[in-house]
């Protein structure tokens, strides 16, 4: 359920009719509904309501400082893959016990920051990163605590460009090497071993891979405390998938997910923590957009729309698929017609998706992609030297902009022209 409906005859965030939001700020714009992330949230907290546990928001799914501020005052822990993430979750306010860092490539400047400005846990992925988060912490007098990641081998049944549990995937460690590298890392100084973590993959819609993982982690823990390892901390990763489409198809829901945590580890005695991206913030946020032109092809016609490819990358990355809905709400029985809704790139791949059903519309209408709050924003970029895509997040009936559009002078003072050109 997200706060994005239509009422008076018009799309709404919460309160807010999605023209005032155009008008003020333009288009195309992100906008995000407070209401849909305080209850997204409240939803995982609950599924692990059972027991001792932390929801760390993964900051990769959506990074602006008050997304991230309202989730941390909320009480969510953050999940950080680099440098600029960790920044990003300190200056939202989040305190460094609350901060788990993930990634197979962080680097000592990375490792450093986050030693210095406090962590919760680092993820380890790999032998060589282990030593090296080793030999650092013993430079800076320091004993970091860890967990090491494992990779299970299951088939998370997603899109192949986000499935990260196979062997042949380049995450994680093995899971049949992990005694090994448990035993080493024990050996470390400047580390202190106390979780398992896995991740196996996102837009999962299907509970079985997750279960088959967290089964592999329970008999783990258990042959890891045999050995003598104290491990009292399991991350068990992001993932769950979201409906995009309006069908019957929904995924599992956070309480179901919960209970297969419940059933796989729940006797083990172990602080659980979970790193949720898309499930709480995809379908709390619209990507807002206007017709430019409406052009008829041959046997087909194009809608042309002032959003492309550079804001809203998963179609033309991953064949994603997003509702693509008209602001003003359609008339009951109103005639629908096909339309190839695409952006201004330069590019074929810039398309949206075709064939889309739609009311008549004209150049100045607002359209709304659906379930773009999860990988929208954070994956845009200034392609064509299009500006950064501005976000805004709603409360009730007010709204404010919380990323502006930068203006041309901005975009360009970035550069420098060298003094001998
Ligand atoms: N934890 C780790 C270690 C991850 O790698 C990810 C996502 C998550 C948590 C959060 O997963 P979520 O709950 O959001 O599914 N750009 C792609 C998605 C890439 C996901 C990468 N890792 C997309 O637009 O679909």
């Amino acid at each position: 359920m997200d706060h994005f409906n239509y009422h008076d005859g018009e799309l709404h965030a919460e309160e807010v009719p999605l023209h005032r939001i155009a008008e003020q700020v333009g288009t195309p714009v992100y906008v995000y509904s407070t209401a849909t992330l305080t209850r997204h949230f409240g939803l995982f907290r609950q599924a692990l309501d059972w027991t001792d546990h932390l929801v760390c928001f993964a900051v990769k799914a959506n990074s602006n400082l008050a997304v991230l501020k309202l989730m941390g005052d909320l009480g969510a822990g953050m999940d950080v893959v680099s440098g600029g993430e960790y920044a990003r979750a300190r200056a939202a306010g989040v305190p460094g016990e609350r901060i788990v860092f993930s990634g197979v490539g962080k680097t000592l400047i990375e490792m450093r920051q986050a030693i210095e400005g406090g962590i919760r846990q680092f993820n380890i992925e790999s032998e060589p990163e282990m030593r090296a988060l080793s030999e650092l912490a013993v430079s800076m007098g320091a004993e970091v605590p860890v967990a090491i990641r494992v990779n299970p081998d299951v088939d998370a049944k997603t899109h192949e460009k986000i499935a990260t549990g196979k062997s042949e995937n380049k995450f994680g460690i093995p899971i049949a090497r992990a005694r090994q590298v448990y035993a080493e890392a024990a050996e470390l100084p400047g580390l202190r071993v106390l979780g398992v973590d896995v991740h196996i993959g996102s837009q999962l819609t299907d509970l079985e891979p997750y279960r088959q993982a967290y089964g592999k982690v329970a008999e783990l823990t258990r042959v890891l405390r045999a050995d003598g390892h104290a491990i009292s901390r399991l991350d068990l990763g992001g993932g769950l998938g979201i409906p995009y489409r309006r069908d019957n198809n929904a995924p599992p829901l956070p309480i179901e997910f919960g209970q297969v945590i419940r059933e796989t580890v729940g006797d083990l005695g172990c602080e659980i923590e979970i790193e949720p991206g898309r499930n709480i913030v995809g379908n709390a946020g619209i990507l807002l957009a206007s017709v430019i032109y409406l052009k008829e092809g041959e046997g087909r016609d194009f809608l042309i729309v002032d959003a492309a490819m550079n804001d809203l990358l998963r179609p033309a990355m991953y064949s994603a698929y997003h509702d693509i809905v008209p602001v003003a709400e359609p008339a009951l029985g109103e005639e629908l017609q096909a339309f190839d809704v695409v952006g201004p790139i330069c590019e074929t791949g810039d398309t949206f998706r075709k064939g889309v059903e739609l009311p008549a519309l004209a150049g100045g209408d607002l359209v709304a992609f659906r379930s773009a709050g999860a990988y929208g924003a954070v994956m845009a970029s200034e392609y064509n030297s299009r500006p950064l895509v501005p976000e805004v997040l709603v409360k009730g009936d007010q709204f404010a902009v919380i990323r502006a559009r930068p203006t041309f002078e901005e975009m360009l003072a970035r550069d420098s022209i060298p003094s001998w050109l």
